[in-house]
């Protein structure tokens, strides 16, 4: 058998959606292993949980350093930790496209959002605003533009006329735990192909299966 793929998880924030990838991998339900967990913020609640599980947690601040340089350095520990996928998890900077380009096609984001509906910040308050009757949440590839790689899967949930950002944030938030796992587990199937913006799954082989 094949080691596990290694991810790499950038957060900056709370770190749930993160946990609920962790446990996957803890219940089997995901075959990979978290090689590096960085935070660029030392407040990030996410990286206070990843120590407690024992992952290798790394804190590299961003505050008042030329994005360039900030992200050579997360770069070269993803690469140091023989990263193989690296998933946004609330990482709340835009990366450099040599960022991009030093995983091409191998960096994942989630977004509280049915995108191209949303992007950017307060995605549940535009929503509620724009008045839209479903929103939900997107896993897609990262490029250099914010929320617009193309999108590997999404999932749909109703806006109540009852709700506020705050209860719509809380019901996409479970669909993002279930989604980020999914996403994360197709591409590393390998069971795709990216033909432009179309994230389109493989046939498997007869032999295969
Ligand atoms: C999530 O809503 C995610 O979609 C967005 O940032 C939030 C991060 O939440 N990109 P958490 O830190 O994973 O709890």
């Amino acid at each position: 058998m094949s080691p596990p793929k290694k991810l790499g998880i950038l957060l900056s924030g709370r770190g749930s959606n993160f946990e609920a990838i962790a446990d996957s991998i803890q219940s089997g339900r995901l075959a990979a292993e978290i090689a590096i967990v960085i935070s660029n913020r030392a407040d990030a609640a996410g990286l206070d949980s990843a120590r407690r599980r024992g992952l290798n947690a790394v804190l590299i601040p961003s505050k008042g350093r030329v994005r360039e340089e900030h992200d050579a350095e997360v770069v070269s520990a993803l690469q140091q930790a023989g990263v193989d996928l690296v998933c946004l998890a609330g990482y709340m900077r835009l990366l450099s496209p040599a960022f991009v380009r030093a995983f091409p096609h191998r960096i994942l984001n989630i977004h509280p959002s049915l995108l191209p509906a949303f992007a950017g910040v307060d995605a549940h308050k535009q929503a509620i605003e724009y008045g839209v009757k479903v929103s939900g949440c997107t896993v897609h590839f990262v490029d250099e533009h914010l929320d617009q790689g193309p999108i590997i899967l999404q999932k749909i949930v109703p806006v109540l006329e009852s709700d506020d950002d705050h209860s719509l944030a809380a019901r996409i938030l479970e669909q993002e735990h279930i989604a980020y796992s999914e996403a994360i587990g197709m591409v590393l199937s390998g069971e795709y192909e990216v033909q432009g913006r179309r994230v389109v799954r493989r046939q498997r082989s007869v032999e295969a299966r």
